[in-house]
């Protein structure tokens, strides 16, 4: 093959048809870890990845995981491949751990042409799990739609794939190996992250909040972020041992869902929210980069909790000079907008999904973006990062004196309140899911001007996204009813689910200062529940008469 040197011995393995798994428009592939077991699966994908991504031939690639079943194995198929396809130097980590955001750092200091990082993110791991593959590019990012593109046209003229006959090192001695003529670094993966985090924030600060009575339990879900948060919590800051739960990683999460959501980490939720013993509760998901933050008898919605950053800002060292601007994806509320017409900077209003935040950091339009789904993140890297946003919080708390329930109110009481919820019906059967959402879209156009919950219906509209640097447009982002108000609800099919269809439906309401700041959510937003319910014939429709997961 021509992109692979001469002098490189090699393995060419005949495939006797193209691949087929590979979603159009998805930055990676993610299934069952059983289908990634059969033969030559890992490897199709993979080659196709390395034909396409620019670069490959002579240049430095990072390569990592969550630590989830398959991780270790997977890493040595990937550097045997590398090493066939002329990679110059393979930057990997002990054990193969290594957390998205961490990910995206270091291919953004290595000058890496990209990385693979090895995760299904919060999908549950193990034989019996998932496990996924997610491409990023040279701006540390999710992989843009082009490049996504030309990796999904690769795969359909796939005939084999090469692979090096060399045995490729183990993961546990730092050091730099030889696999054939390819250099693999073997390095910590915690450290280049943690001083990252040293530049953004002030440790002193924070570390004397840790030390006084403020009591902090962080759980790591048996994922990927249990060794950053120890040597970050427990070793730098000072915070007491057993701050961290559930840090060591494990290939199937001890079992779990590690999705830091009041469902799936609810024993955290339990005690922030029930109990009294401690004062700050997060948790961040497989790999690393969702995060959810809990303050006592207090949940922080996660876009909340990006209009709070964004209002803060200023108190963190790396921020101390401003923001350029924010941004949230569609289905996210509007409270970090209404934070951002205060403050005099720019809002913008992406599809849902990281790669799009790509093109306005990297154009520096925004420095704070984030979204509904308990990602927050901002331009130190090109992902969402879990930690980071932790540690943002425990600087707005250290520098404030006050807790997160005082930061809230005191935040609603400035801004106004965005009551916000998210109904997620999980595992519905495809056909269902997909005639239910054609049906609400074809009746989009005859909605405008009607009522919903009382309130007229002033915009009813697919999501239709022009990216403001490159002028691409992204269409059917998702189906919005804009209410005369300023709530809304918003209905979208998830793009990340492995079996069946996922129903969101996303409800906002807004009360301005003044107006009754201390409801609870659901209650809040029950009009809007149940007229959706009527409006999509949601129970009807999937057989589910009530969502899985409510946030
Ligand atoms: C979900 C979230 C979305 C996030 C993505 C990847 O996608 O809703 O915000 O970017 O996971 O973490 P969805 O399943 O909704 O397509
Ligand atoms: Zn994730």
């Amino acid at each position: 093959m021509s992109h692979s040197p001469s002098d490189n011995p090699l393995l060419r393995i005949d495939l006797n048809q193209p691949f087929s798994d590979q979603k159009p428009g998805t930055s990676g592939l993610r299934k069952s870890s059983r289908q990634f077991q059969t033969p030559h699966y890992l490897e199709s994908f993979i080659e196709a990845v390395l034909r396409v991504l620019p670069g490959v031939a002579g240049g430095t690639l990072v390569l990592g995981g969550d630590g989830r079943f398959g991780n270790k194995e997977a890493i040595g198929t990937i550097a045997r491949m590398a090493a066939a396809h002329g990679v110059a130097r393979l930057v990997t980590t002990q054990a193969g751990i290594l957390s998205t955001p961490a990910a995206s750092h270091l291919i953004r200091q290595r000058g890496a042409v990209g990385g693979i990082i090895l995760s299904a993110s919060h999908n549950p791991g193990g034989p019996e799990g998932d496990f996924g593959v997610k491409v990023n590019g040279a701006n540390g990012g999710p992989a843009p739609e082009s490049l996504t593109e030309a990796i999904y046209a690769a795969t359909q003229v796939l005939d084999g794939y090469c692979i090096s006959p060399a045995v490729a090192p183990g993961l546990d001695v730092i050091g730099t190996y030889d696999l054939g003529p390819m250099k693999l670094e073997v390095l910590d993966g915690v450290e280049d992250y943690v001083a990252l985090m040293q530049q953004l924030f002030d440790f002193d600060r924070i570390a004397a909040l840790l030390r006084s009575d403020f009591r902090v339990a962080f759980d790591a879900m048996h994922a990927v972020t249990g060794p950053y948060a120890i040597r970050v919590f427990e070793e730098l800051l000072g915070a007491p041992a057993g701050t961290v739960r559930n840090g060591v990683p494990l290939q199937d999460f001890g079992g779990g869902h590690p999705d830091p959501n009041l469902t799936y980490a609810h024993e955290l939720a339990d005690l922030l929210l029930k109990g009294n013993a401690y004062d700050f509760g997060a948790a961040c998901d497989g790999d690393g980069d969702r995060n959810m933050i809990l303050g006592r008898s207090c949940f922080v919605n996660p876009s909340d909790s990006l209009a709070v950053l964004a209002a803060n800002a200023t108190l963190a060292p790396g921020y101390a000079g401003g923001l350029a601007g924010v941004a949230r994806s569609m289905p996210t509320s509007a409270a970090a907008d209404v934070v951002a017409k205060e403050l005099g900077m720019a809002c913008f209003e992406t599809p849902t999904g990281w790669k799009f935040f790509g093109n306005l950091l990297d154009a520096g339009r925004i420095t704070l973006c984030g979204e509904e789904s308990f990602g927050t993140g901002s331009n130190h890297i090109r992902e969402k990062d879990g930690l980071w946003a932790v540690l943002f919080w425990l600087q707005i708390l250290a520098v404030r004196g006050c807790s997160v329930a005082e930061v809230m109110a005191g935040h609603w009481n400035r801004f106004g309140r965005h009551y916000y919820s998210r109904h997620d019906y999980e595992a519905i059967a495809s056909q269902a899911a997909e005639g239910l959402y054609r049906r609400v879209r074809n009746q989009l156009p005859s909605l405008q001007g009607q009522l919903l919950a009382g309130r007229s219906i002033v915009t009813a509209d697919d999501f239709s996204y022009v990216d403001p640097v490159d002028g691409s447009v992204s269409g059917g982002q998702g189906l919005r009813l804009l209410l005369e108000d300023g709530s809304r609800v918003v209905l979208r099919l998830s793009g990340t689910g492995t079996q069946g269809a996922t129903l969101r439906v996303y409800l906002e309401s807004y009360v301005a200062p003044g107006g009754d700041l201390n409801q609870d959510p659901q209650l809040a937003l029950a009009d809007l529940t149940s007229a959706i319910e009527g409006l999509a014939e949601i129970q009807v429709r999937t057989g589910m008469a009530k969502p899985t997961v409510i946030t």
